[in-house]
């Protein structure tokens, strides 16, 4: 028989069955708890929760292991691509030759975006920061494709809405760029790479041809792959909640572009370099922040320390560490925060506070310097992060409502004050 799980409540016993995954990962399935003994779980956090079962990204924390549909991240950011990447995540599997031709051409057909877009953007200040832009600009995109608001209009209708992401929001977030410099736009150019085409919409000038870096494309093209999907995060899961409610694409999009903003979350990327650069500017010495750190009566946080899931090390972090320390060879850039950020690292990896809380870097701790390093400026780091995640939002949203998940709605345990009569303003 398989696997159950006992619950016991006022004397009386409930069997729950237990849902074991590909990679032997197990969950009480409480779906008919409360129908059976009126009670709910707490959770505050989600750390324990379940809150789909899905056959896009494993991870397992403990290992530090990260798969898309069954792939180590390590052989994807190796030998794949990040439009490849993308096919296999929103597809289920990689692409022949032809299918990633095509995949290719219809994401260059729709790179412009609608011209009457443009003036959104004169519309915000030039301090605005970029994700407000991104994040408005995508819901937007919404009101110009009114056949995107039925998410069950069809499977042509749906690609189709999936292309236009795909292929709109890097102009979209090169635009947001270009604006806050005050700079013209510059439009896409359909002949070059997914990658190719967004640092020449951020760097290209009228008056001066940007050069493409081989070395920057393909640094920023595996900075995307390891960004591209992170499974029930809390981006993917606002992406995921939002479309639960069968909001459209465009609008649960930029529902998760929102949630990635917090520090906490993709936001975390200009943190660090923040911090870093705070760090420098004090004289570099790091027992104080990293005392700092450790006072549970200061605010500060190691920014770029700490996963809520990897409690080994980050896979990402690794790769990424090795990539900026290629980047910034080949380009030959010395950054003096990359001399911090390496003894920040080793610092408090053995110091006991982070080892007992296994706080490890995480994504966030070397991409920023890599970002840097190619121009990219800081408040422009998490819209980047977006770039690179919006094809794991795509699949994740994609694989929701193909399971016609119900809509998503927690409960709560109520905590305030019993009833109570209304007393007249008079009388208070
Ligand atoms: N610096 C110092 N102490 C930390 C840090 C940190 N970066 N992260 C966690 N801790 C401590 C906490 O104070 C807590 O200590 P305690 O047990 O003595 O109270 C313990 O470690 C556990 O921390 P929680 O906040 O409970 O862990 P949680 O899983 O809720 O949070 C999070 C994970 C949000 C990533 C956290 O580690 C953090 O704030 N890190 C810094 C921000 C960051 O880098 N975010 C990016 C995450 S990766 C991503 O989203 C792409």
């Amino acid at each position: 028989m398989s696997e159950q799980a006992e619950i016991i409540l006022g004397g009386e016993s409930y069997k729950m069955p237990v849902v074991v995954g590909t990679e032997n990962e197990k969950a009480i399935d409480i779906n008919n708890l409360r129908a059976e003994t009126g009670y709910i779980t707490l959770d505050s956090g989600y750390k324990n929760t379940g809150a789909t079962v899905s056959s896009i990204t494993f991870l397992d924390g403990e290992e530090g292991i990260l798969r898309y549909r069954g792939y180590p991240i390590e052989q994807l950011a190796e030998r794949s691509d990040f439009i490849e990447v993308a096919y296999l995540l929103i597809n289920g599997e990689l692409p022949t030759k032809k299918q990633l031709d095509d995949f290719s051409e219809a994401i260059k057909m729709h790179t412009l975006i609608h011209e009457d877009m443009r003036r959104f953007y004169s519309a915000f200040p030039t301090f605005a920061h970029p994700m407000g832009v991104v994040s408005s600009v995508t819901c937007a995109l919404s009101t110009f494709y009114p056949e995107s608001l039925n998410p069950h209009r069809g499977e042509d209708k749906v690609n189709l809405t999936m292309t236009r992401l795909l292929a709109k929001f890097p102009t979209i977030a090169a635009w947001a760029y270009k604006n806050s410099i005050g700079h013209p736009v510059v439009y896409p150019k359909n002949k070059l790479g997914y990658v190719d085409n967004f640092l020449n919409m951020m760097f290209s000038m009228p008056t001066d041809e940007y050069e493409i870096d081989p070395v920057v494309v393909n640094a920023l093209d595996k900075l995307l792959i390891l960004h591209a999907d992170h499974e029930q995060n809390c981006s993917t899961s606002t992406v995921r909640l939002a479309g639960s409610s069968q909001a459209n694409l465009y609008s649960s999009i930029a529902a998760g572009v929102t949630a990635l903003w917090g520090p906490l979350h993709g936001g975390a990327n200009q943190e660090v370099i923040e911090m870093l650069d705070r760090i420098r500017e004090d004289g570099g010495s790091l027992d104080k922040w990293v005392a700092k750190a450790k006072d549970k009566n200061d605010p500060f946080r190691l920014m770029g320390f700490g996963h809520r899931v990897y409690k080994n090390f980050d896979p990402r972090a690794k790769i990424i560490k090795k990539a900026c320390d290629d980047v910034l060879n080949r380009l030959g850039i010395k950054d003096p925060v990359l001399e911090i950020a390496k003894k920040l690292e080793e610092v408090a990896l053995n110091d006991e506070y982070f080892v007992e809380r296994k706080l490890y870097p995480n994504v966030d701790f070397y991409s920023g310097i890599i970002y840097r390093a190619m121009g990219i400026p800081k408040d422009m780091f998490t819209v980047l992060f977006a770039v690179g995640r919006l094809p794991g939002w795509i699949a994740q949203w994609k694989e929701m409502t193909a399971n016609k998940e119900p809509i998503g709605r927690p409960r709560q345990i109520y905590v305030g004050p019993k009833v109570r009569d209304y007393v007249n303003i008079a009388d208070r």
